[in-house]
């Protein structure tokens, strides 16, 4: 069976089967080689991609920057404080102004529903580069980064500790499912995952082989291959500090809880990480944390999810 993303939206692995996810991964890992010996196709020759930030970014937008550079399109970065999205013009016009002018748009905001639309408007291939339910790039860049430490993705332990019902979660979540990894989430009863999304993802979990559990216990780390953990306040959840304090403070993730997991496993966390809250500096500077592999890696798969979906000759 072949694989092709062409034209395709990129707004929630929700809509990816496990082949391809699988390929996309695959072509990450072949462009990183390529970088690395020098080799640059220009990919994206000439193709102009709008970049659309109405959260703060670091990671996503120099990734598709440099992804942009590296194949030879050319990004323009549009913040909120720039164009009229969102404010004077819905999002609707937005889309298809944009579709006109640029070949593919990445979109980082606070509604899953704005990406929708953009991708529904636009004529052009759109990229979820994070909303407040889903964050589907990061997912690939960390999965590249747990099959370059245990060569594979079936079968792996991932434990995800923390805010349980964040876009972070909800997106391993969905990828576990479609991929055959063991997802777990530790945390407290309050920031459970919905319901609804554990039984749609129960249904990829059981044809991937994949398990998915929610505990609000510390000790259930037993058996990790992989501690995942993110912010306990996400960007636009700020006023809910304090609760999420009084939640979470139980649940960072610290030597203990790495050495209660399986021998050999990583630490990882889609960064920024707010240090001595999630994660103990400790164990974010130790010999198990490889963030800073899943951060580059960002850009190696963002890059293969533009190339997949705007060049023709890139499937099999
Ligand atoms: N992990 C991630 O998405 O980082 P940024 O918020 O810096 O893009
Ligand atoms: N859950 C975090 C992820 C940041 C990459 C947030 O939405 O702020």
């Amino acid at each position: 069976m072949s694989v092709n993303l062409y034209k395709r939206n990129f707004l929630t692995l929700k809509d990816f089967t496990e082949e391809e996810i699988l390929y996309l991964l695959s072509l990450a890992k072949d462009l990183k080689n390529k970088k690395k010996h020098g080799i640059f196709e220009k990919n994206l020759a000439n193709k102009n991609i709008a970049l659309i930030f109405e959260k703060n970014s670091t990671r996503t937008r120099c990734a598709f920057v440099v992804a942009c550079n590296d194949e030879g399109a050319f990004p323009e970065f549009l913040s909120k404080a720039d164009i009229h999205l969102g404010g004077k013009e819905d999002s609707k016009d937005t889309a298809r102004v944009l579709g006109r002018m640029f070949d593919g748009i990445e979109f980082r905001g606070y509604s899953q529903k704005t990406v929708e639309t953009l991708a529904q408007y636009s004529g052009v291939p759109v990229w979820n580069g994070l909303t407040d339910e889903d964050h589907p790039t990061q997912v690939l860049a960390d999965f590249l980064t747990i099959q370059e430490n245990f060569g594979k993705l079936k079968g792996i332990n991932l434990t995800y500790i923390g805010d349980g019902r964040n876009n972070m979660s909800n997106a391993l979540m969905i990828g576990s499912a479609k991929c055959g990894l063991n997802y777990k989430v530790i945390s407290p009863k309050e920031l459970f995952p919905d319901n609804a999304l554990i039984e749609e993802c129960s249904k990829w979990a059981k044809e991937s082989g994949a398990s998915i559990t929610v505990s609000d216990d510390m000790a259930d780390v037993a058996g990790s291959d992989v501690l995942y953990t993110d912010v306990w306040v996400s960007m636009g959840e700020e006023a809910k500090k304090a609760e999420r304090y009084a939640l979470l403070t139980p649940y960072r993730v610290n030597t203990a809880a790495m050495k209660a997991a399986k021998p050999g496993a990583v630490f990882m966390h889609c960064l920024p990480a707010v240090k001595g809250d999630e994660v103990t500096e400790e164990v974010f500077e130790s010999l198990a944390s490889v963030v800073f592999d899943e951060a580059e890696n960002r850009m190696h798969t963002i890059k293969a999810v533009m190339v997949a979906t705007l060049s023709r000759n890139n499937y099999v």
